[in-house]
């Protein structure tokens, strides 16, 4: 039953899984605590699903539940939607309805905004409500919001995050226990971690599309998923992972949004996604297992991280509940917070990036072999900071560090070592993270 003395708020929600259910878990302990604090009455007056015979853990008055989602959108009583079905469409289209019907929403769903983020942020502006979506990037640990309002004003140069907990858990444990790759991805995939198809996390495409929503966010510009360059994490061997632990690294997942530069007037971004040398020093080098965390450099805020659940039904829903509370609240002040316009960036191709390289090798164990390795690098102006050599038989694994090169370089270096007679293979190639 209603309080009267609380503006009450309908709430539908689209999606009643993983995260719905922890919604409607979570909004039913916390709704007093909220209307106290707020002054607004929660009501789920609507939940769509899929099918209407799964069993969840929820408990919902008769007449609640139905699986005709759009029904949930035109219905008057439903002031703010929730989208948690996930993917494009019905998604996108759900979402579309509701702003135009003038309702705001609020999103985990980073798929669609990668893609059509553009599109529904106007529409949300034009229609003037709130589209939120904290959840979308970082599950439950606060980003979306601090670098849309905290840091607003601040000329952020790089945000570097382990946004992936997969990913991470498999690396922490390629790194901790000496596990091989496959039987990591085995262990996460029971423990719950990973999908049965892992694809998504492993190739790292779900990093990119969260990538691509910091990039929008921390620099007020348009980047789609497809715009960012991706490598993953499946062709990490344990052989980089001891190499890295004993030159002072960690081997991370990293999804970067970095600012290089502006050309004619536009913003020109660097925004990829790949594993990377962490030095066993930087803060995101002790972010472990499931966790994620996001490290912000910023001119004026200098560095800045934020650490925490980036997955899970409840810390996803803390984050949804977070950004329900605001539209509602901005809902009854007739209010809302705009995306803004957001403007063109030029996205700057991998192949101009400056970083240093770790490239291992193995190569034939025979006189001759590291001088016309050496050969190759300084014919490409790569210069070699460090070398490890390290017998395997008749083979030998050569291990260098370059200096500061570009990715061209480097890449021409590789297709030229590829093409010795002496070199077995060249299983990997990290850029490597400087302080
Ligand atoms: N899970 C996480 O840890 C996490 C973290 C951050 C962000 N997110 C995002 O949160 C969103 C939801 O994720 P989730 O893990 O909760 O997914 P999920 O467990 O697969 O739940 C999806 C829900 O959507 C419902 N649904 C699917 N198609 C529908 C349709 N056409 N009409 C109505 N309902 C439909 C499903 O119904 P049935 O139950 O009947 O199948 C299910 O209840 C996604 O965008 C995801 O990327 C999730």
């Amino acid at each position: 039953m209603s309080d009267p003395s609380k503006t009450r708020i309908g709430v539908g929600v689209l999606g009643c899984g993983n995260v719905g259910s922890a919604l409607i878990g979570l909004l039913e302990e916390q709704r007093t605590v909220i209307a106290e604090r707020t002054g607004i009455a929660l009501d789920v007056v609507r939940v769509a699903v899929r099918s209407a015979t799964r069993d969840r853990n929820v408990v919902l008055a008769d007449g609640v539940l139905t699986t005709d989602a759009a029904s949930v959108v035109d219905d008057p009583e439903v002031d703010v939607v929730v989208e948690l079905i996930g993917g494009i469409e019905p998604a996108r289209e759900l979402l579309a309805a509701a702003l135009r019907l003038g309702k705001p929403v609020v999103t985990a769903n980073k798929e669609l905004l990668a893609n059509y983020g553009a599109e529904l942020y106007a529409a949300a502006d034009a229609a003037g409500v709130d589209l939120l979506f904290e959840a979308a990037v970082g599950g439950g640990i606060p980003l979306i919001r601090p670098l849309r309002e905290s840091l607003a004003a601040e000329p952020v140069r790089r945000v570097m995050g382990i946004v992936n907990g997969t990913t991470n858990y498999i690396l922490s444990q390629m790194t901790e226990h000496g596990t091989k790759y496959h039987d990591a991805l085995a262990d996460a995939q029971s423990l719950g971690f990973a999908e049965r198809d892992p694809t998504a996390d492993v190739e790292g495409f779900d990093a990119a599309a969260k990538a691509s929503i910091i990039a929008t966010v921390a620099f007020g510009a348009r980047v789609l998923a497809g715009s960012v360059y991706r490598e993953g994490i499946s062709g990490i061997g344990a052989a980089d992972i001891a190499h890295a632990q004993r030159l002072g690294y960690v081997v991370k997942l990293l999804a970067i949004a970095e600012h290089v530069g502006q050309v004619e007037g536009k913003p020109e971004l660097a925004v990829r996604v790949h594993p990377a040398m962490v030095p066993a020093d930087h803060p995101l080098a002790s972010v472990r297992d499931s966790f994620n965390a996001v490290f912000v450099e910023g001119d004026a805020v200098g560095e800045l991280m934020l650490y925490g659940r980036g997955a899970g039904g409840r810390p996803t829903a803390s984050a949804v509940l977070g950004d329900l509370i605001d539209a509602a609240g901005n809902r009854c002040r007739q209010t809302w917070t705009p995306i803004g316009g957001l403007g063109e960036a030029v996205i700057y191709s991998i192949d101009d990036l400056v970083s240093e390289y770790y490239i291992n090798m193995e190569v034939l164990d025979r006189p001759g072999v590291l001088a016309a390795v050496a050969g190759v690098f300084g014919r490409h102006g790569v210069s070699i900071r460090s070398m490890e050599q390290e017998g395997l038989g008749d083979q030998a694994r050569l291990v260098f560090i370059t200096h500061q090169a570009t990715e061209r370089d480097v890449q021409a270096t590789l297709g030229d070592l590829r093409e010795l007679e002496a070199v077995r293979g060249v299983p990997a190639l990290l850029r490597v993270i400087s302080q």
